[in-house]
C-alpha cells in the first residue's frame, strides 16, 4: 500500500483549477510585492483567527522575529519558551541577541507547563536579576493550544508580553473562562507559518502576525519594509519580511477550504483513536495515543491535528519497522532545543528538562491529512500491532 506522509498533490488536484486561475491573474497583473492580494488575505485571516489586525510576512520564523522586534527585544532581555518545539521558536529569540530561557513541558500535551512556568518565573527573577524577562512564547504544538489561561495570568502578574507560536495551530480553539478563543487571539501577537506542509500551506514560504493592538500592528507593517512608513524614510530598523502577492493569492483560495480540511483531520484523528483502542496496545502500555485536553469542553476545533503524535515503546525500532512496510513516520523532535549544539552557550545540560527529553525519545508522528483513507489508517495501525505482537 502506498501511503505518503503528507499528500499535497491530492490536495492540489482537488482545487487545481481555482488555484491555477489565481496564479494566472497575479501573473497578468505583474504585481508581486504586497498589494491587494496580501491586504485581502490579511483581512480574511484576521477574521478567521478573530483578531483585529494581521500582517503578512515572509515566513513563520520571520513572524516570530518581527513580533520580537516590535517589542524591542534584544541584548539584556530574556524570552521564555519551550525546549520542545521547532528550532525557529528559540532561534528567533537568539538571532535578536536576547536569551532564550527554556521551561519544561506538560507530559500529556507536550506544551509548555504553566506550573513549571510559574516556578521558573519565581526562581528566574531571583537568579538572573540582570536580565529583563520580556516575553513568553508558548507554542501550540501539533495543533493543540497551550494552556493559555494560566499563562496569560502569569504574563500579566509579571508584566510580560505573550507571542503565541501558532505555526502548527491555525484555527485551533481554546476554552478560556471568557469564552472560546482562537489561537493567535489570546496573546499580544500570534505567529502563523504557511510553510507548504502546514494546515494552510503556501507554494513556498510565508507567514503572518496577528494582533489586536493597533499601534503594534502599525509597527509590524513598518518592520516588514525596513522600518519605513513612507517609502525611503526609515523611522526604525526593520528588514525585508514581506509576503509575496502570489503566495497570498494561493492562500486565499485555500483558506476557503480550511475549515473542511480541519474537520477531516479531526475525523481522521478520531478514527485512529478508535482503532488504537481496539488494538489494545494502549492498555498494555506499548503506545499512548494523543490526548485532546479540550475535547469535551464545547470546543469545535479542540485540536487541528497538524500532527497526530503517539508515544511509543522502542520508538526508533518501531519507526524502522514501519519504514520497511512503506509506512512513513516522523519524529518531531528528536533533540530538545536546550541540548542543541548552537545553544551550548546557554549552559543547559541533559536532565534539565526531563519531560521534554522523554518526549524526544518517545514521540512518533503518523500520517494525517484530509485525503488519508481509512484503509490506509487500518494498515498503519495493524502494522504497528504486528511490530509489537508479531
Ligand atoms: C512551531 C513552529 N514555529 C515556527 C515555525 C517556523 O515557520 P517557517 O518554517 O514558516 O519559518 C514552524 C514551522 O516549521 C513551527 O513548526
Amino acid at each position: 500500500m502506498n501511503i505518503p506522509f503528507l499528500d499535497l498533490k491530492a490536495q492540489y488536484q482537488s482545487i487545481q483549477e481555482e488555484i491555477n486561475q489565481k496564479i494566472l491573474e497575479v501573473a497578468s497583473s505583474q504585481k508581486f510585492i504586497l498589494g491587494s492580494e496580501v491586504e485581502n488575505l490579511e483581512k480574511e485571516i484576521a477574521a478567521y483567527c478573530e483578531t483585529r489586525f494581521a500582517t503578512g510576512v515572509s515566513s513563520g520564523s520571520d513572524a516570530l522575529i518581527v513580533s520580537l522586534m516590535a517589542l524591542d527585544a534584544g541584548e539584556g532581555d530574556a524570552v521564555i519558551t519551550t525546549p520542545f518545539t521547532f528550532f525557529a521558536t528559540a532561534g528567533a529569540i537568539a538571532r535578536l541577541k536576547a536569551r532564550p530561557v527554556f521551561c519544561d513541558i506538560d507530559k500529556t500535551s507536550c506544551n509548555i507547563s504553566p506550573e513549571k512556568l510559574e516556578e521558573l518565573l519565581e526562581n528566574q527573577l531571583k537568579e538572573h536579576r540582570s536580565l529583563k524577562i520580556k516575553a513568553i512564547i508558548p507554542v501550540h504544538l501539533y495543533g493543540q493550544c497551550a494552556d493559555m489561561t494560566p499563562i496569560m495570568n502569569l504574563a500579566s502578574k509579571y508584566d510580560l508580553s505573550v507571542i503565541e507560536d501558532a505555526a502548527q495551530a491555525i484555527g485551533a480553539e481554546y476554552p478560556s473562562p471568557s469564552g472560546i478563543k482562537k489561537a493567535c487571539a489570546m496573546g499580544d501577537f500570534g505567529a502563523l507559518s504557511f510553510f507548504p506542509s502546514k494546515n494552510l500551506g503556501a507554494f513556498g514560504d510565508g507567514g503572518m502576525v496577528l494582533t489586536n493592538d493597533e499601534s503594534l500592528a502599525r509597527k509590524l507593517k513598518m518592520l516588514r519594509v525596513h522600518g519605513s512608513r513612507d517609502k525611503y524614510f526609515y523611522e526604525i530598523l526593520g528588514g525585508n519580511f514581506r509576503l509575496d502577492a502570489l503566495q497570498a493569492a494561493i492562500l486565499s483560495v485555500k483558506l476557503k477550504y480550511l475549515e473542511t480540511w480541519q474537520h477531516k483531520r479531526i475525523e481522521k484523528a478520531s478514527y485512529y483513536d478508535g482503532i488504537f483502542k481496539e488494538s489494545g496496545l494502549g492498555q498494555e502500555g506499548l503506545i499512548q495515543i494523543p490526548e485532546s485536553l479540550y475535547k469535551d469542553k464545547g470546543v469545535k476545533n479542540y485540536h487541528v491535528y497538524h500532527q497526530y503524535v503517539i508515544r511509543a515503546e522502542k520508538r526508533d525500532r518501531l519507526k524502522e519497522f514501519l519504514q520497511e512496510k512503506n509506512v512513513p513516520t516522523a519524529i518531531y523532535y528528536p533533540l530538545p532545543l536546550h541540548l542543541q549544539k548552537c545553544f551550548s552557550y546557554l549552559g543547559y545540560k541533559e536532565g534539565d528538562f526531563p519531560v521534554a527529553e522523554e518526549a524526544a525519545r518517545e514521540v512518533l508522528a503518523l500520517p494525517i491529512y484530509p485525503e488519508l483513507t481509512s484503509d490506509q489508517q487500518d494498515f498503519i495501525v495493524s502494522s504497528i500491532q504486528s511490530f509489537y505482537k508479531g
